[in-house]
């Protein structure tokens, strides 16, 4: 199993070009079955969570070919692939598939509003809270669909077809926002759905569905309005840059130390997570081509945060806000409201130095002066790279096992920090 090793105690100088996120493309891809014409997806980052599911859409009959590189790109822009699903094959997405990776468990979505039924696994994932699919059902119950679980097995069935209505989400779920707007661009008829997530992967979901051909209204605010169509096209689409990757970076050079711009990087798509940055004593700067990031001297000041959906502070940046708070001159209080149990970096980042408590979902960190390189254990994909965030500010060597995690949302980590003056080096093995 490979593993990053890391000497810690460098500043970062430099640029990091942002790649296209996970987290849209994902939606993306699996939004490539809702028609048998093909999906051009641009800047695809390439990630093991991608590969994974090319590979489970390949299972339903959906082919990909991969552009070669055109003239002006560099290695570092994400790949251009067309997706095909000519006809769907089977509607079964089986437990070996599913279980590696929850965003599979979407084509329930697709498979239902296209050929009326799907038998789709309850899903695995990041072990980071119980994450159970009942407002996917729930959901999709309201519009129109039938779902039992068998043997571990969400079958749906809809026995005419899926019908536009409105639907209440019962607590802000980007995942079952995602599954009802492909789904309701197909139903008959209209669909209004409220309490919707307003994440920036939600809006360019939308995007790629209304240039297919879908008429979707309001996504970004809270109530979305589909009119549902009989039939989507191709499309050519763009994947927005990761706001993860870009707040990740952003917290290591605020942990460091230095000057490093982010290409491609987009502020509007994290500006509570840069706010927060900018009260620890880090300058942002949004620029036309990204964003620089910039702390020089002084010491990084203590802020209590909070996570909530889009646009409050993102879950997805806690662990790595939690290893830039591991060093700040005083005490800061972390609240984790979105997933019960997203707090597995705690006692890995103890193992480098770190003090920090716990008191259910909050986690209270007192600053200490110095961390000290060791081995840790990666747990999921955040809490590893907020592992990679400490050991770049520790002293002496931090080796980071299981780095297979960091490999699922963070293309070529090693490569990025160390153009910028990091010492890292990935230990193959
Ligand atoms: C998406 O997960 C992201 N994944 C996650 O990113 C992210 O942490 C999360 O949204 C929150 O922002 C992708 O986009 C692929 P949710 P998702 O449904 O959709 C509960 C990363 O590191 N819930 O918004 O699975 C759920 O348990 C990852 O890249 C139900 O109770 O998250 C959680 O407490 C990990 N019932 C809350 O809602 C349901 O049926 C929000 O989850 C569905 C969700």
């Amino acid at each position: 199993m490979d593993r990053i090793r890391i000497v810690g105690g460098n500043t970062l100088s430099g640029t990091i070009p942002v790649s296209g996120a996970k987290n849209a493309a994902l939606p993306l891809m699996i939004a490539s079955m809702l028609t048998s014409e093909t999906l051009t997806l641009d800047n695809v980052p390439r990630l093991a969570d991608v590969e994974q599911l090319i590979g489970i859409l390949g299972n339903h009959g959906v082919d990909h070919s991969v552009n070669g590189r055109r003239e002006g790109q560099d290695t570092h822009y994400g790949r251009t692939i067309n997706f095909r699903a000519e006809s769907i094959v089977d509607t079964t997405a089986p437990y070996e598939l599913v279980s590696k990776m929850r965003a599979s468990f979407w084509v329930i979505g697709p498979l239902l509003a296209r050929m009326g039924e799907a038998r789709v696994s309850l899903p695995g994932g990041c072990a980071i809270g119980t994450r159970p699919v009942d407002i996917f059902i729930d959901g999709l119950n309201a519009l129109g669909a039938d779902i039992e679980i068998e043997s571990g097995y969400a079958v749906a069935r809809t026995r005419k077809g899926l019908t536009g209505n409105r639907y209440v989400f019962p607590k802000v779920s980007v995942g079952a926002t995602h599954v009802l707007m492909m789904a309701a661009a197909l139903a008959r008829g209209d669909t209004v759905l409220e309490n919707a997530a307003r994440e920036p992967e939600i809006v360019n979901l939308a995007e790629c569905l209304n240039a297919m051909g879908a008429r979707i209204s309001g996504a970004g605010t809270s109530t979305i309005q589909i009119e549902g169509v009989t039939s989507l096209g191709g499309a050519t689409h763009t994947v927005l840059p990761d706001r993860i990757e870009t707040g990740t970076y952003a917290m290591a050079v605020a942990m460091t130390g230095g000057d490093v711009t982010l290409e491609g990087a987009r502020a509007d798509l994290l500006e509570s997570a840069l706010e927060v940055l900018e009260r620890t004593g880090t300058e942002i700067t949004p620029l036309n081509s990204g964003i620089r990031v910039r702390r020089n001297g002084g010491g990084i000041a203590p802020v209590d945060i909070e996570t909530q959906p889009f646009p409050g502070f993102p879950t997805d940046l806690q662990a790595q806000f939690m290893g830039l708070m591991t060093r700040a001159k005083g005490r800061s209080t972390i609240r984790e409201t979105i997933f019960e149990n997203r707090f597995m970096h705690v006692q890995e980042l103890a193992r480098l130095g770190a003090r920090i408590s716990l008191n259910g979902q909050t986690a209270i960190v007192e600053g200490v002066e110095k961390l000290k390189g060791a081995q840790v254990m990666a747990t999921d994909l955040r809490a590893s790279v907020s592992l990679v965030i400490a050991g770049l500010a520790a002293e002496g060597e931090t080796v980071v096992n299981r780095v297979y995690h960091l490999d699922r949302g963070f293309e070529r980590l090693e490569a990025k920090l160390q153009a910028c003056g990091a010492e890292i080096e990935r230990l193959s093995s």
